[in-house]
């Protein structure tokens, strides 16, 4: 079995694409809707909370483990990596896929304070920056997208992207983003997006084959920490979307 983790839905998006190209395998979905958002938590509860919950995935009998948060990647993968034999893949921001696709063209990088100021993630952008990028930390709107407040979403984009229209490439850093890219393309026009599920997948597929997990009888199980009904609800319509 496969054990996914995100603050809530957002690891959805990568999950989606993840089953696109496997789904003959057994999954477990957690979503940590109790403790989100993890964007402005500190790194000790973030290596806290992210252990708990890796230990739980292998207590029930994950082989590999995916961290469907670009948060909890960028500021607890080498904590986790270090406390854990199971392989752990991370999801990072496809800030690299802009440098190899589309350079030159002007850059809104939208994620979580705490990815935005994490080590990997400077170390990222140093790497591959186009000098015509701009961070842009969105508080509280991942938190919105979590609660599906739609109206308030649509307020907050016009509030804080309208004055980066004219932006071509625009990287979802934060997992929960892609599933509003709608809103954001009435605020920006006809931007290009990138997500690093691409990259998850890319790496999930040579991490299977190297420890040689079989395929499976596929099936599909979903955990909300909070409890909240509504989560599984929501979980199964974004899957099926
Ligand atoms: N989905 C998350 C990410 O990719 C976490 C957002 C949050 O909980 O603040 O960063």
């Amino acid at each position: 079995m496969i054990g996914i983790f995100d603050s809530g839905i957002g690891g959805v998006t990568v999950f989606k694409e993840i089953l696109r190209e496997l789904p003959n395998y057994s999954y477990l979905y957690y979503s940590d809707s109790k403790n989100n958002p993890y964007g402005d938590k500190t790194k000790e509860e973030l290596e806290k909370i992210t252990e708990n919950i890796v230990n739980y995935l292998i207590n029930a009998g994950c082989k590999i483990i995916v961290i469907a948060c670009n948060t909890a990647s960028a500021i607890c993968k080498d904590y986790l990596r270090s406390k854990f034999d199971v392989p752990i893949i991370a999801i990072e921001p496809a800030y690299k896929m802009v440098y190899d696709t589309n350079f030159s063209g002007k850059t809104l990088v939208l994620a979580t304070k705490g990815t935005l100021e994490s080590e990997k993630f400077q170390e990222l952008y140093h790497k591959y920056d186009n000098h015509n990028t701009i961070l842009y930390e969105c508080v509280g709107l991942a938190d919105l997208i979590e609660q599906n407040k739609m109206q308030e979403i649509d307020l907050y984009l016009k509030k804080h992207l309208s004055s980066f229209k004219g932006v071509e490439n625009v990287v979802l850093g934060c997992t929960h983003y892609p599933l509003i890219k709608k809103q954001i393309r009435e605020v920006l026009g006809d931007v290009f997006f990138y997500d690093g599920s691409f990259g998850v997948v890319r790496q999930l597929k040579r991490v299977i084959s190297e420890v040689s997990l079989k395929e499976e009888k596929a099936s599909i199980t979903f955990f909300d920490s909070s409890s909240l009904p509504y989560k599984a609800t929501r979980f199964w319509e974004i899957l099926e979307q």
